[in-house]
């Protein structure tokens, strides 16, 4: 069907408890971004940017993407704040490849950035629950681990599965995690550490969820048809879709599928002209071993139920058939809310040209990233080549 965009740089702070402010985050990942670009290119040529960021704490409530301009340097371009959660990220990009693919532009920028550690326990707690839905679930004292464990506890009903396939997920991303310079842990667990451990909201316990990191993360995105002036080995991305679904879960029909996924999953397939077939790897949105289990039968790699025994087979290891969260996923490398749909493309990027150095799977000339808001209300699904 034809390329819709390439990312020709790509850059990404360390994830984890870090000491650096937001403004500094952004400014690494973005500098790292165009410090990537092999042929380099002058900033000025940039026409639209796009800052992923829920503001996680209250940080610049306002008017955020003006900061971005600033800190890249290029003041006076257009700049707007995406959010849609932890699916900002997604969000973004896809704002920037419709941009790009209308002919707009030549270059946009994407950043996700969240600064979440600095910000006090209880207010932590609030502005984690903020993007839930505050009339049927945060009223009640449901947080997200609390929706995501009633999710696991119906599909392992369902499905006769035991919590087993769920610490699986966790073990496998955390010793992808082991291999990531950037993850927020860079240790593996074993199974008996996941299934010990102090349960959260049960059948979720410790390992079951993701940290609460900081971290930003940045592509440089072309037009398709120019993006080899600025490297030899551009990622293309191909198909791009989006989503939505009730915002409580009481309203959904399914409690085992987000629809929000299979819609962006088709349209991303559709639009990219390929079927889910030679796929090299996929980094999907497991902010709870559960989700990582939904996602794959969503995205229509597993029959429903089918996602745990390919889990516990070792398929979606880093050298299985089709490894999934080579980079740790939200589980192992951290979940900095706005940044983590532009991680999975910094992923992609760094993997498809074969410079993922540890953690490199075997052998990939397609992937795909798929990006969550919150309990499934928002997503997005990104199909990607290597050029
Ligand atoms: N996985 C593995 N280890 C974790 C962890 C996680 N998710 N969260 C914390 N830890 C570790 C810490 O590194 C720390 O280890 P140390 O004692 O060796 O330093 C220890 O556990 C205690 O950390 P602390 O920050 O006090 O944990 P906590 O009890 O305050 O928080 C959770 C744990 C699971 C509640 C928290 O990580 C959380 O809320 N995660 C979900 C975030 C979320 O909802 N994001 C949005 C998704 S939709």
């Amino acid at each position: 069907m034809g390329h819709r965009a390439a990312i020709v740089g790509a850059g990404h702070t360390r994830f984890g408890v870090l000491s650096d402010g937001p403004r500094r985050l952004l400014r690494s990942a973005l500098d790292a971004a165009f410090a990537s670009v092999d042929r380099g290119l002058d900033r000025s040529q940039v026409g639209e940017t796009y800052l992923a960021t829920l503001g996680f704490g209250g940080w610049q409530i306002g008017n955020a993407a003006a900061v971005l301009a600033e800190e890249a340097g290029i003041v006076g371009v257009p700049a707007t704040r995406v959010e849609n959660a932890c699916a900002s990220g997604g969000f973004a990009l896809r704002a920037a490849v419709r941009a790009l693919e209308s002919g707009a532009v030549d270059l946009a920028l994407v950043v996700g950035l969240e600064k979440m550690t600095d910000v006090a326990s209880a207010r932590r707690r609030y502005w984690l629950g903020v993007s839930g839905d505050t009339e049927w679930e945060r009223s009640a004292g449901l947080t997200f681990a609390g929706v995501y464990g009633l999710l696991a506890a119906r599909y392992l009903s369902e499905h006769h599965v035991g919590p087993e396939a769920l610490a699986e997920v966790a073990v496998k991303n955390h010793a992808n995690g082991a291999l990531n310079p950037n993850a927020h842990f860079q240790k593996a667990i074993t199974r008996e550490a996941v299934l010990g451990a102090a349960r959260v909201a049960d059948p979720l316990g410790l390992y079951d969820c993701c940290p609460v990191s900081d971290g930003a993360a940045a592509v440089v995105l072309a037009r398709s048809d120019i993006a080899r002036r600025f490297t030899d080995t551009p990622v293309y991305i191909d198909g791009i879709g989006a989503g939505t679904d009730h915002l409580a879960v009481q309203e959904r029909s399914d409690l085992t599928r987000f629809a929000a996924t299979r819609r962006a999953a088709d349209e991303a397939f559709r639009s990219a002209g390929v079927d889910r077939s030679d796929f090299g790897f996929l980094e999907v949105h497991d902010c709870f071993t559960i989700a990582e289990l939904l996602a794959l039968e969503d995205l229509g790699f597993a029959r429903p139920g089918e996602a745990a025994r390919l889990t516990l087979e070792g398929a979606t290891a880093r050298t299985g058939r089709l490894p999934v969260n080579p980079d740790g996923g939200l589980k192992a490398k951290g979940h900095p809310i706005g940044a983590t749909g532009v991680s999975q493309a910094y992923e992609v990027f760094v993997q498809l040209r074969r410079a993922a150095g540890a953690r490199q799977v075997p052998a990939a000339e397609r992937a795909l990233t798929h990006n969550v808001g919150g309990a499934g209300a928002t997503a997005t699904v990104t199909v990607y080549t290597a050029g």
